[in-house]
């Protein structure tokens, strides 16, 4: 795994350092010097920002719940009619418990939460649990998200083990890697620092039969459109959304 400095800023105190140093193992570079090249976390504007010094129009990768598209779905989006909503089940029971294992940067977690789910997000690439920890961090502030961000709580481990200590869950999701086709300027951006930084997800059919184990009523893995089913596995079912397959393994009715 790429290994990321983390840079000193005005902005980032000691504290703040030290936590991230210690529950992330991030390395605080002391003086980057001109040398330095490549992907690095600082602090831009109050935010942990993934940048990369060497692409110059990669731009700040950042977790941020308050902007957007992440607020334009949590007070415009189709709701409980949204396909990844009906694929959880939240159409039907709004207070769920979800274990998000493959939790990347939050977006599906968020939307969930937004809808009433209680949420676990586990992510074990230390750089993107930073991120997310920091853009918890800052929903927790935001007097319009903090009931929001109370129903998410980051777990930095692998969904291997987190599948198998975890107390039981309502539903399981999965959305592990798979190469994309979308074209938006964004989505490159974000695939570029995710191929770079994270690298691919190659035991992720491996997390279905622990997944099916611990999910209490079902386990939802959200795919492209053109792709296969995880591990081979038919699902139960399957909502399709606009732009991606929401396959669903059914254990018992919500
Ligand atoms: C496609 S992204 C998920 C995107 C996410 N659904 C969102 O809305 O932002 C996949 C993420 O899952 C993480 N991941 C993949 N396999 C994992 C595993 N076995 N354990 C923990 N995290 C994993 C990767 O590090 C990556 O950040």
């Amino acid at each position: 795994m790429l290994a990321i400095p983390l840079l000193p800023s005005a902005e980032l105190t000691d504290v703040y350092c030290q936590q991230l140093q210690q529950q992330f193992g991030l390395s605080l570079v002391q003086s980057p010097g001109d040398k330095f090249a490549g992907w690095y976390l600082s602090m831009v504007q109050g935010a942990l920002v993934l940048l990369n010094s060497s692409l110059a129009k990669q731009g700040a990768i950042l977790v941020d719940f308050a902007s957007g598209a992440s607020s334009y779905r949590r007070q415009h989006g189709g709701g409980k009619s949204e396909a990844i909503a009906k694929a959880v089940g939240l159409n039907k029971k709004a207070t769920l418990s979800v274990l998000d294992a493959t939790a990347g940067l939050g977006r599906d977690a968020f939307v969930l939460a937004s809808l009433g789910a209680r949420v676990t997000l586990v992510e074990r690439n230390p750089v993107v649990a930073a991120l997310l920890f920091d853009g918890l961090r800052r929903a927790a502030a935001e007097p319009q998200l903090t009931a929001v961000a109370a129903r998410m709580q980051l777990c930095h481990s692998s969904a291997l083990a987190a599948l198998t200590t975890s107390e039981p869950v309502d539903v399981v999701f999965l959305d592990p890697m798979f190469p994309a086709r979308e074209k938006s300027a964004q989505v490159k951006k974000e695939m570029r620092a995710f191929h770079d930084v994270v690298g691919s997800d190659d035991d992720a059919d491996s997390l279905l039969a622990p997944a099916l184990l611990l999910a209490q009523k079902r386990v939802v893995v959200k795919r492209p459109g053109y792709a296969g089913w995880l591990a081979g596995q038919a699902p139960t079912m399957a909502v399709t959304g606009k732009n991606n397959r929401f396959d669903v393994y059914v254990n018992a009715a919500i």
